[in-house]
């Protein structure tokens, strides 16, 4: 037996690796978590990523919406989630104004990298003069555009996002931009199927889905929807993979399985 081997196996993925991983076809499973342990969970059943989500206002800390969420709890959280994974790459989120301006969120990043032990810190929004400023500090940056859960208040309700062909074409020239000022990853939520794919052909990063059709290159749900946990209603991307699973590790790697070979989401999870 090559030591070694086992050693590549279970190394730290990198950015690096999701770039290749788009390049080569292979979906990217990814997680939110919140603690060590579902992290070493996640982990051992192979998750690629693990997003560290301001979702954590709403599954931990019981609020209604993600605005709650302050930088120190992204900070712990994003903490306990780094200690517990061994090959799974962080992600941690920004929260609700924690990058306002340049300056302020050159602040947030470096507490999430040093402190939490982020590898890349994910911003919702059209925001390109921030990612760039935070590209040139070495910081790898997410995107998140589509349904933006931080402008609630806002919106007035969680809905699909970009069904207006002028706010289809805005969401393209948003997700150029954005790759353009150096980020390495796109989150589109709540997007029809037809524009995913549009942005997902047209960007040479990875992009990643939720409730945004079957071609993008990788999807992400909250840990919490795919053990059913949560009650209440339920958005149309919501897949159980709890039930019929003889454990939580179970359902983890066939939501992995499911995302990997491509048949989650089916047609009746998208828009
Ligand atoms: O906070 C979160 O969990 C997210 C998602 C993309 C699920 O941003």
């Amino acid at each position: 037996m090559n030591p070694y081997k086992i050693n590549s196996e279970r190394r730290l993925l990198t950015v690096n690796h999701l770039a290749e991983m788009k390049q080569q076809g292979e979906k990217i499973a990814c997680l939110t978590a919140y603690d060590a342990s579902f992290s070493a969970l996640l982990d051992e059943a192979g998750i690629d990523v693990i997003l560290v989500g301001d979702s954590l206002g709403m599954v931990i800390q019981g609020n209604s919406s993600t605005v709650p969420v302050t930088l120190d709890d992204m900070v712990y959280h994003s903490r306990c989630v780094t200690r517990g994974r061994r090959r799974a790459f962080v992600i941690s989120d920004m929260p609700f104004m924690s990058y306002s301006t340049v300056e302020q969120a050159l602040q947030s990043a470096a507490r999430l990298m040093q402190q939490g032990g982020a590898q890349m810190v994910k911003l919702e929004g059209a925001h390109a003069d921030i990612v760039s400023c935070l590209v040139a500090q070495g910081i790898p940056v997410c995107g998140h555009l589509g349904l933006l859960p931080q402008s609630i208040n806002q919106l007035g309700r969680y809905k699909i996002q970009g069904t207006v062909s002028e706010m289809a074409e805005q969401m393209i020239q948003d997700a150029l931009n954005i790759e353009q000022a150096g980020a390495s990853l796109l989150v589109l939520e709540c997007v029809p199927a037809a524009l995913a794919q549009t942005i997902t052909r047209q960007l040479e990063i990875p992009v990643i889905g939720i409730g945004a059709g079957l071609d993008c290159d990788g999807q992400v749900l909250v840990l919490y929807d795919i053990l059913n946990i949560e009650s209440g209603r339920k958005p149309k991307f919501f897949k159980d993979f709890m039930t019929g699973s003889a454990s939580v590790l179970e359902a983890v790697k066939k939501y992995r399985q499911a995302v990997k070979k491509q048949t989650y989401p089916a047609p009746e999870h998208c828009y």
